[in-house]
């Protein structure tokens, strides 16, 4: 059997730079190569709600980014089935049987939950003093997200490198499922990193460690040319670096952080054939007399080189927004089938199949049905 491929994203804000080389960017290499035997890409609502149910506008609003992102950043509907979590009702009957078979103290073992619970100030620690309780859900949504890479015997997950407790949770489950039930029903999961390092983290613009909606230090893939511009002059470098002729230091500095993730071998031909490759570059900068603005006018053009086909592809879908809907009910329609043959094959193994376990209604009958 060959790969398959499944990964998602939260509908909570529109997607950015960080999302596109930590993620996005592999997944449309990975749908072109072809080599597995299906793939999907999801739009995860349901889990957007486990810390925003307050709030189903914002998630229904940003469906419709997160499918625009998808669409303009080449992921092809003929290739890869799209599809919205909430329609496919079958992955909570999934994790509701998932949830037996994990325990409360290993979830709160899971250090991805242990981070977001305290980003959300549920564990009674936020910075602005409200205790927050923590929901059951959100508690919860490891378990929901390994019913969502069962349901389709993912074999691979290409995710950043926060999601890895929650591949290494799924395997758990997986195994404890088949070991339970006696089956191979459900598959173990790998999960997919970016091969270059600098892509599974990008950091904000401040220089902060991760780029992040709540911290403001986002570049969009929506951007105008214009927005993305402003963010990159105003990027943090090295503070040391105070005038032209100083010394610069690269690392930690945003701006090769950034050239590290977006640069390609022909950048330097095409916007500064001053130099040959980015070795030189930063060499010039450790050496000093190199300008930050000479830098940030280079990833500029890099940035745009990247962004103008996304950009023209998400100019066309605005232009028919039925047709994306149309594209995620049709993906969903595809989805469900796949996840219900799951559901079904679990049930099986658990045997509580009843209407179709023709042994076990003899059985039944058998020892009720005593001769008079
Ligand atoms: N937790 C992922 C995120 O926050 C989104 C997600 C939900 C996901 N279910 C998934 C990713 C299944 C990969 C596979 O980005």
């Amino acid at each position: 059997m060959g790969r398959i491929i499944l990964t998602g994203d939260r509908p909570t804000g529109k997607l950015h730079l960080g999302h596109y080389v930590g993620s996005l960017r592999n997944r449309v290499l990975l749908q072109n190569e072809g080599n597995y035997e299906r793939m999907f890409v999801f739009i995860a609502d349901v889990q957007a709600l486990t810390d925003n149910a307050d709030n189903p506008e914002k998630v229904r609003q940003n469906i419709i980014e997160v499918a625009l992102d998808y669409l303009s950043c080449g992921l092809d509907p003929e290739k890869v089935t799209i599809f919205i979590q909430s329609q496919i009702p079958e992955l909570h009957e999934m994790t509701q049987f998932f949830s037996n078979l994990v325990t409360v103290q290993r979830l709160q073992r899971n250090p991805t939950v242990k981070s977001e619970m305290a980003m959300r100030g549920y564990n009674g620690e936020s910075e602005d003093n409200n205790q927050r309780g923590l929901p059951v859900g959100f508690f919860t949504y490891p378990i929901s997200q390994a019913a969502d890479i069962c349901a389709f015997k993912s074999t691979t997950v290409p995710v950043g490198e926060d999601q890895e407790p929650m591949i290494e949770q799924c395997r758990e489950i997986v195994r404890s499922f088949n070991g339970t039930y006696k089956c191979d029903v459900l598959v173990e999961p790998e999960i997919l990193l970016p091969g270059n390092i600098v892509c599974r983290r990008l950091p904000g613009t401040d220089g902060k460690a991760k780029m992040s909606k709540s911290l403001g230090n986002c570049i969009y893939l929506s951007d105008t040319p214009k927005d993305m511009e402003q963010k990159v002059k105003g990027m943090f470098t090295d503070p040391g670096h105070l005038r032209v002729e100083d010394p610069g230091k690269v690392e930690g500095n945003c701006v090769f952080t950034y050239l590290d993730a977006f640069c390609e071998a022909d950048d330097f031909a095409k916007f500064w054939p001053d130099y040959a490759c980015i070795e030189e570059l930063k060499d010039h900068y450790r050496r000093g007399g190199l300008g930050d603005m000479k830098c940030k006018k280079f990833l500029i053009q890099v940035l745009n080189d990247r962004l103008d086909p996304i950009r023209a592809r998400r100019h066309a879908y605005e232009q028919d927004i039925p047709e994306v809907y149309n594209i995620l009910r049709k993906g969903s329609e595809a989805a469900r089938e796949v996840a219900a043959k799951t559901l079904h094959e679990m049930k099986e193994a658990m045997q509580i199949n009843y209407f179709d376990d023709a042994a076990l209604i003899a059985e039944q009958a058998a020892k009720y049905c005593h001769e008079q």
